[in-house]
């Protein structure tokens, strides 16, 4: 059996993207193609830093988080404070923005996408959402020991770890390209 835990994004933090996709295939060398099995497992709102980055404590391959990444309270004021990424994820409800507008915010810092995606705009983001419970929620990822099914998949199987969100928006258009390979467009849940 062969695991794969593909990265949704270069989004680092828990809001930015929604989608993480496990496939689990079982591979046989009794004849026909390897493959025999493959299972698409589809999550929601939870980015791959939050739920696996810390596993980089695991396999130091893995592209995740070392505690040393941060974003700005204010991405306009160099001055302002500091978040830095934890380990002291839980359950996070309700959930962080992630409609096409609140992504774009956390990738780019403003409403302006013609910059450079710095990824420095969760923090901001967060805390026009929801104050300093939402900005504790964003800047946490999971011990792997909070989450031991993940952790002894990852010391057992591959995690491929450079897998891009189709759209950094919403449910549905995501959902719409792994079953169709486009979204027609679409970048929110509700029917144009
Ligand atoms: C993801 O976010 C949507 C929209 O906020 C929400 O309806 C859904 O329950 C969330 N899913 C999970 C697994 O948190
Ligand atoms: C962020 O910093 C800018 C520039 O100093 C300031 O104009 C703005 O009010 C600040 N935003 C918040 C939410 O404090
Ligand atoms: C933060 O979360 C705690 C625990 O759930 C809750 O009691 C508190 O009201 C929340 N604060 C805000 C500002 O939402």
């Amino acid at each position: 059996m062969i695991m794969a835990v593909l990265r949704c994004g270069r989004a680092r933090f828990v809001a930015s993207v929604l989608l993480m996709l496990m496939m689990v295939a079982s591979v046989s060398h009794a004849g026909g193609g390897p493959i025999k099995t493959v299972v698409v497992v589809v999550m929601e709102n939870r980015s791959f830093d939050h739920m696996l980055g810390w596993m980089k404590r695991l396999n130091p391959e893995i592209d995740g988080v070392t505690g040393g990444e941060w974003n700005p309270t204010n991405t306009s004021d160099p001055g302002a404070g500091r978040v830095y990424f934890g380990e002291g994820a839980e359950y996070v409800d309700p959930d962080p923005g992630h409609s096409y507008q609140e992504i774009r915010q956390q990738i780019f810092g403003s409403d302006d996408a013609t910059g450079p995606a710095k990824m420095d705009g969760f923090v901001q983001q967060a805390t026009s959402i929801g104050g300093g419970n939402m900005t504790q929620a964003v800047m946490n990822g999971f011990n792997p020991d909070s989450v031991a099914v993940y952790r002894d998949l990852v010391s057992n199987f591959a995690v491929c770890d450079r897998w891009f969100a189709s759209v950094p928006s919403s449910t549905q258009p995501n959902r719409l390209f792994v079953h169709s390979g486009t979204s027609g467009g679409a970048t929110s849940n509700n029917p144009e």
